[in-house]
């Protein structure tokens, strides 16, 4: 651990003031500033969690020499920009998904975080779920046996969200579902081929030129007999909220329920057929953080609307990650390691998304990934 604490600013306070408390209880780590640019909400934020130095424009709080890292939950088109910004500014930076909007982006901050030594995660929930954990064990432990075959979805309906998502090409925000695929097996996207389907209505259509309802992906893993599908939704198709991950091994398999809240299904192979399903819940993982924020595990959910801790919720914070990825992070930096993703798997991850909607424009064309964005 450094001597000095790790001095973090997180820059929008929506989903972001959820990591308050986390950065708040993480040993060897102070929650110094916060910035977003309504300036009564960031009051009402800042008051309540007693956070010293307050900014409602990123620009300035870059210039706040005792910041060491910024963590941007931002919306999605000022990812990669901002993150530019930061890292020509000093800061490790940690960004909520996806990286950036564009592959040029992507690029430039991977360029960046080669150049200046500076660390670079991009924070994405589900690799550090607690089913991404369980089925991580069960492969690290060999029990999955050789792993066949990967699958993940993400649907929601994005009907009355913020202004930058009506219209949003599906694949654009693919992290939830290429991050895992490519994760267990710590992988990368050799090339893509997209196919889209079906319509939205015509007053969504006009925002990204994009009318798929839904997007469909198949993933060539580089150097690796294994290919991955993930399909996305987020307009016009009834489906509840679900972000799905599966994997199939030659001795086990997890599938994942098709209600949210039900049970994974585990197929052990060569069983009588009646026995081959178990229901099994993933356990949680919170020996594996310090011990000041393991309680986040299981909830630690910030309430933006009414600006209160509802602490400790069960099953909350995308499936127990929040803390894991802080304690990922902050880690990372304290030990001089990559955390995982660092920016080039960031860049592989999220380029996936934005090639594949360009594969989808050209009926499925065979797309490659950038070879910045492919490690060693
Ligand atoms: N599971 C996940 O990983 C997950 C879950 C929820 C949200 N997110 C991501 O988090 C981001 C924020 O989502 P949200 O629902 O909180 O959005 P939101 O629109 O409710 O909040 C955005 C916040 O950013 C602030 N902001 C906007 N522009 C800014 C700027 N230029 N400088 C400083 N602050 C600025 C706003 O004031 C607000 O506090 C999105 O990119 C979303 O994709 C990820």
């Amino acid at each position: 651990m450094q001597s000095k604490p790790i001095r973090v600013a997180i820059a929008g306070l929506g989903f972001g003031a959820e990591f308050i408390p986390i950065y708040q209880r993480y040993p060897g780590a102070n929650l110094y500033a916060i910035c977003q640019r309504n300036p009564e909400k960031l009051k009402q934020v800042g008051d309540a969690f007693g956070v010293p130095h307050r900014y409602t424009d990123f620009d300035e709080l870059l210039q706040d020499p005792a910041i060491d890292v910024v963590h941007i939950n931002t919306p999605i088109p000022d990812h990669g920009i901002q993150s530019i910004k930061a890292l020509k500014a000093g800061k490790h930076v940690a960004c909520t998904v996806p990286m950036a909007t564009t592959v040029d982006e992507c690029r430039q901050i991977v360029e960046l975080v080669k150049a200046t030594g500076l660390t670079y995660m991009m924070m994405e929930t589900v690799v550090y779920s607690r089913e991404f954990l369980f089925m991580k064990e069960l492969y690290e432990k060999g029990q999955l046996g050789r792993i066949q075959f990967l699958k993940a979805s993400h649907q929601q309906d994005m009907d009355g969200w913020p202004d930058y998502w009506p219209g949003l090409p599906p694949m654009y925000y693919a992290t939830h579902c290429v991050g895992p695929v490519l994760a267990l097996t710590k992988s990368q996207a050799e090339y893509v081929s997209c196919f889209g389907s079906g319509t939205i209505r015509p007053g969504l259509q006009e925002h990204y030129h994009s009318s798929f309802a839904v997007e469909s992906t198949h993933i060539k893993f580089r150097d690796s007999d294994l290919c991955a599908h993930v399909y996305r939704s987020l307009f016009d198709t009834a489906r509840q909220y679900r972000e799905s991950f599966e994997v199939y091994g030659s001795e086990k398999s997890v599938e994942w329920p098709l209600i949210e809240g039900d049970p994974l299904v585990l197929h052990t192979a060569k069983r009588p057929e009646p026995e081959i399903p178990e229901a099994v819940h993933a356990p949680d993982y919170a020996h594996l953080l310090p011990e000041g924020i393991r309680g986040f595990t299981t909830g630690g959910v910030y309430d933006a609307d009414e600006h209160r801790h509802l602490s400790f919720i069960q099953g909350a914070g995308h499936g127990g990650s929040h803390p894991h990825m802080v304690h990922e992070l902050l880690s990372a930096i304290s030990n001089r390691r990559r955390p995982f993703p660092d920016a080039t798997a960031s860049a592989n991850i999220t380029c996936v998304g934005i090639l594949a909607h360009e594969s989808a424009l050209k009926g499925g064309e065979r797309i490659y990934l950038p070879a910045f964005t492919l490690a060693g």
